[in-house]
């Protein structure tokens, strides 16, 4: 079967979302078990030391600007996920208090819990940040993460993310700012580096412990990579060696097995898992079984449509600009026949109603290739 596009690609997005979207938690109870995902969440444990936490759940969804949302991070925890990281959060952009920069905070129904990613250079900011995301989210605040990673140029300028690998005494007063307001673990994501040549992570990581870090996570490439090239591996290893805080391990965790693998090759207590989770909130539930010594179980194609409709249903849910489902619709869909007019298909679609009209005509399409079997 070819595709047909259904979308009608004119009707006000916002309006007509309004009147169909269901709340998050009923759109998990009835759509998610047909994706083979679960309709409810446990939280992340609550007793113990992190390390034992980490230890319990350690497949955790990485921090992904433009991607972690709400709806994101539901899927992720209905694929297994032990804990999700919201994007990250300037501390400035809560000083002044931009509803924006709230939408990125506040973890949804049925979502328990939540890591807040802050990222910012001034020490007096952070404290107040983590003295406000505590107050206002209370008990689903499962911890802070400083952003002491992100290469992004408009970032790294202001002394912000990834430049801060490069000034370990202004990171130190800036843990040392949110351990004052905090009462979860503070923890820190760092690069191997900023650029090639010395490798700076593990000294640096050291000065985060010493200031009072709760753990560290550990991306393995320089900020100079962006994302290119492969992630070593042998750094995150280091930092462990390097610091008796528990280590989270990120970088090319792009399958189940890479996800158990790292654990094993470097010590860490857990791993992110980022750009593996693009059309893939099961490999959460994979990487457990895989780290069990068990086999992975492959979505069906029906689960795999069954899920970009719940994650389209979510993403209306939690009053998401539904544009958000065009790059979705590419991910889960990665590997249909005729996937690239598919493609094509979502990015005509606007409204819920398309994305659904969307969906039935990809079921069809699973039920006559099941058909045809
Ligand atoms: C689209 C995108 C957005 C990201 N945003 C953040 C972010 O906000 N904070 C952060 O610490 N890392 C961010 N990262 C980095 C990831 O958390 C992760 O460390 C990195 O992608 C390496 O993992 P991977 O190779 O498995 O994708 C982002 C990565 C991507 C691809």
């Amino acid at each position: 079967m070819s595709p047909s596009c259904a979308a009608t690609g004119t009707v006000d997005a916002v309006s007509t979302n309004e009147g169909l979207a269901q709340a998050a938690s009923e759109v998990l109870e009835r759509f998610a078990p047909a994706a083979g995902l679960s309709p409810r969440i446990d939280a992340f444990p609550r007793e113990g030391n992190l390390a034992e936490r980490l230890a319990e759940q350690p497949f955790l969804m990485a921090p992904m600007a433009g991607v972690s949302d709400a709806a994101y991070r539901l899927m992720a925890r209905a694929g297994g996920a032990g804990l999700a990281y919201s994007e990250m959060v300037s501390v400035a952009g809560i000083h002044f208090g931009g509803d924006k920069t709230w939408e990125l905070v506040y973890p949804r129904d049925p979502e328990p819990d939540v890591a807040v990613q802050l990222f910012g250079s001034k020490p007096d900011q952070f404290r107040e940040a983590t003295a406000l995301v505590s107050e206002r989210l209370g008990s689903r605040l499962a911890l802070i993460d400083i952003n002491m990673a992100c290469p992004v140029p408009k970032v790294t300028r202001k002394g912000e993310g990834s430049a801060l690998l490069d000034d370990a005494p202004l990171a130190a007063r800036i843990v040392g700012a949110c351990l004052a307001e905090a009462s979860v673990p503070v923890t820190c994501k760092i690069r191997r580096s900023r650029r090639p040549g010395p490798e700076q992570a593990p000294e640096f990581a050291r000065a985060m412990e010493a200031a009072g870090a709760a753990a560290i996570a550990v991306h393995g490439r320089c900020a100079s990579q962006l994302y290119r090239g492969e992630a070593d591996w042998g750094v995150v290893r280091r930092v462990v060696d390097a610091v008796g805080v528990p280590v989270i391990g990120s970088g090319d965790v792009l399958t189940p097995e890479a996800a158990a693998r790292m654990r094993d090759e470097t010590g860490a207590c857990a791993v992110m898992v980022a750009r593996g989770t693009y059309g893939n909130p099961w490999i959460f539930s994979n990487a457990r079984r895989v780290a069990a010594g068990e086999e992975p179980v492959d979505p069906t194609l029906e689960e795999r449509i069954a899920a970009f409709e719940c994650h389209v249903r979510l993403l209306a849910a939690t009053g998401a600009h539904l544009a958000r489902a065009r790059s979705l619709a590419g991910w889960y869909l990665k590997g249909l026949p005729h996937a690239a007019a598919w493609r094509n298909c979502a990015m005509a679609c606007v409204t819920l109603d398309d994305f659904l009209a969307l969906a039935g005509e990809l079921r069809k399409l699973a039920l006559a290739s099941r058909e045809g079997e």
